[in-house]
Order: C-alpha cells, then sequence, then structure tokens
C-alpha cells in the first residue's frame, strides 16, 4: 500500500515563514481527498483543489490540532511515514503531528536543557537518553526530539505515541550529550522501581561515583540475568546520561534503588541475606569459593575507598580476585564481571 506512492508523498516541501514552518506532503494527485486520523479517532477530511489551497488548509488543521501549553508558537511537520493509500484517499495513521522548534525560548526545549542536571531531573521526573539503540525498547518515551533533516532515518518513531519535535542544529546541539549524535533523544519518565519483592540475588553498590562504571555494571547485571541493584545514598545518579548510554538501555530492564547505607544494612539483615562484600582483606576468601546460601546479596564498593566499614562489618564473607602481578586492585566493572559470572556459575550448578 504505502510504498507505492512513497515517491509521490515523500516530495514534500518545506515553507518558512517567520513564525510559521510548517512542512507538508504534496500530491501530483488530482482531487485528492486528505483524511487525518489523530490519535487513531479524530478525522478532518479535506479535498484538495490545488497546492495552495492544500497547504492552507493543513497549516489551519495543524493549528486546530495542536495543543501542548507549550506558550510557543506552533509549528509543525507533517510525518510522512505512515499512511495508506485507499482509493482516492490518503490516511495518515497515528500521531502524524512532529512540530518544529527553533525558539530558545520554548519552554520544553529549556527544560530539556536543564536535565544534564540532576536536581533537574528530580525536579522533572524525567530523564534523557540518546541514541537510535532506544528505539528499540518498548518503553514509551515522554518526548522524542529529532535534529532537523535526520526524519528519514528514524522510521521507527512512529511505533510511540508520544509527542515528537524536530529541532533546529542550533536546539539540538544545546540538548544532545554526545559528540557525534545520531540526532535523536528520548526524554523518559522516571522509572518505577521499588524496594518489594526483590529477587533471591541481588546486587549492592557502595557509592559508586563513576557513572560509566554504573553503566557497565546495571549491563552487565543484566547480562548475568539478575533483576535487582541496590546503591547506597551518596553515589552516582542512574540517570545521569553517562550512565543511561553505557547501560545500553539495560537499566529499563532492572529494579534499581538507593538506600541509605543504615537501612541498607537492616534491610539485609531483616530480610536474612547472605552478605558478599568484595575486596582485598586478609581475611578475603577467592572468588572461587564462593559460598553461596538462600538469598544473596554481593556488594562492589567504591573506586577509591572500597566497601564501606559498616557494610564490612555485616558481611558473611569478603571475596576477593587475587592480583598476580602488582596492580592495586581491578576497576570495580571489571571485578563485577568476574565475580557476577562466578555466582552465576556457581548458582547453575546447584540447579543441575
Ligand atoms: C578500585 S576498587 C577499590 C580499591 C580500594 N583502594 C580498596 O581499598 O578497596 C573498587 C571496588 O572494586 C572491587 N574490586 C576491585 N578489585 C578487586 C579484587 N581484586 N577483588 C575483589 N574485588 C575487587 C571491589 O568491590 C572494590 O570495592
Amino acid at each position: 500500500m504505502g510504498t507505492k506512492l512513497s515517491k509521490e508523498v515523500h516530495d514534500y516541501f518545506k515553507e518558512e515563514k517567520g513564525s510559521l514552518c510548517c512542512r507538508v506532503l504534496t500530491s501530483k494527485f488530482k482531487k485528492l481527498k486528505i483524511t487525518v486520523v489523530k490519535d487513531g479517532t479524530e478525522k478532518v477530511k479535506i479535498k484538495k483543489k490545488s497546492s495552495f489551497q492544500f497547504l492552507i488548509i493543513l497549516i489551519f488543521i495543524a493549528n486546530l490540532l495542536i495543543k501542548d501549553g507549550s506558550g510557543s508558537k506552533k509549528k509543525l511537520y507533517f510525518f510522512t511515514y505512515k499512511y495508506i493509500l485507499y482509493g482516492n484517499q490518503i490516511y495518515l495513521l497515528g500521531d502524524v503531528r512532529v512540530e518544529f522548534i527553533n525558539s530558545k525560548e520554548n519552554k520544553l526545549f529549556k527544560t530539556i536543557k536543564k536535565l544534564k542536571q540532576k536536581k533537574y531531573r528530580e525536579r522533572e521526573n524525567l530523564f534523557l537518553a540518546e541514541g537510535h539503540k532506544f528505539l528499540d525498547f518498548s518503553i514509551t518515551p515522554k518526548y522524542i526530539i529529532l535534529r532537523d533533516g535526520v526524519e528519514e532515518n528514524f522510521p521507527k518513531i512512529d511505533d510511540f505515541n508520544c509527542k515528537k519535535y524536530i529541532y533546529s542544529d542550533t536546539l539540538f546541539n544545546d540538548i544532545s550529550t554526545q559528540e557525534n549524535s545520531q540526532g535523536v533523544v528520548l526524554i523518559y519518565d522516571f522509572l518505577s522501581n521499588s524496594m518489594d519483592n526483590l529477587g533471591e540475588n541481588i546486587v549492592i553498590l557502595d557509592r559508586i561515583q563513576d557513572p560509566g562504571n554504573l553503566g557497565t555494571i546495571i549491563r552487565l547485571v543484566d547480562a548475568v540475568g539478575f533483576k535487582d541493584i541496590v546503591l547506597t545514598t551518596g553515589s552516582v545518579d542512574i540517570y545521569n546520561d553517562k550512565s543511561v548510554r553505557s547501560s545500553m538501555g539495560s537499566l529499563f530492564n532492572l529494579n534499581i534503588n538507593y538506600l541509605s547505607e543504615e537501612k541498607l544494612v537492616e534491610f539485609l539483615k531483616l530480610n536474612n541475606y547472605n552478605i558478599l562484600s568484595s575486596g582485598l582483606t586478609n581475611e578475603s576468601v577467592n572468588y572461587n569459593k564462593i559460598k553461596l546460601k538462600g538469598k544473596n546479596a554481593v556488594v562492589f564498593g567504591n573506586e577509591g575507598q572500597g566497601v564501606s566499614k559498616e557494610i564490612l562489618k555485616v558481611s558473611n564473607e569478603i571475596v576477593k580476585i587475587p592480583i598476580y602481578g602488582s596492580a592495586e586492585s581491578l576497576n570495580v566493572g571489571v571485578a563485577t564481571g568476574i565475580i557476577l559470572y562466578k555466582v552465576k556459575e556457581i548458582l547453575e550448578e546447584y540447579e543441575v
């Protein structure tokens, strides 16, 4: 259906006049009827008389349809990816509205720009993820922002029922967190994580500081097949753009919570977790000899100081990866990989 018409439909043009910027699809067909289906319900039929009239009507409808409360002048792109040709009508499906923004005064732009800072993320309950990889997840973002000119690279955005915007180059550069951006930024609501019903095997991260390490560990925990991470207060934010990026989307698959050290210790004791801290101490046992019990909490520590004394004190065992050369210790992400895969291996042996 769609592909047959795509050449004509994609022959769209761009009209920029002051605050009005509208990209509409044109067609060589005479007497064409356009039906805009908004969110699957609202229908507006237009009889095409001439290109000019057609453009005026579309702009009029665009302004009627768009109400986002941003206070900025409405600018619209009509997206041309999803349509069905039926008889002499084109049905544009789903949310065909994509607003073009090129003003630094736009309210949403100002909000998104601030999401690089934790205090604004917390205030807005929003975080930012960048890159096409995030379009592979079924979690619907609140907003999708594309850089002007890359629309055709991301037909996948049609799968998401959310607000979509195209930002001018200058604006996109201001919100982008990557040097070589692919031109797509997704804004999500905070994830709903909870300390209820944690799994049998959980990972504790004690004051981890580096966002790249955190993202790597999130990805690793997901790969090993565990579901829960608890971070002690003072650890880096999971919604830091580098953590989000290096988690490669695994943060959507896990339940990640923050607790104070005191509350964490109380929680682990109350719920009878076997606490296995990692670190190089005189009492540490080799990671090959880990003793697992019913519920296991494996703890990894701060990049500079390791696991806190308070947590070490209540640990059932301290586990080390032997250092054969002269390195002082391993990167916490690497240590997490070695120990968690060992834990997984032992758990699988139990199951056989
Ligand atoms: C860079 S290390 C911290 C080194 C710190 N100077 C210390 O005294 O613990 C960060 C974390 O990685 C893990 N780690 C690093 N090397 C390890 C090893 N050889 N054995 C066990 N855990 C290790 C531990 O969880 C540690 O808390």
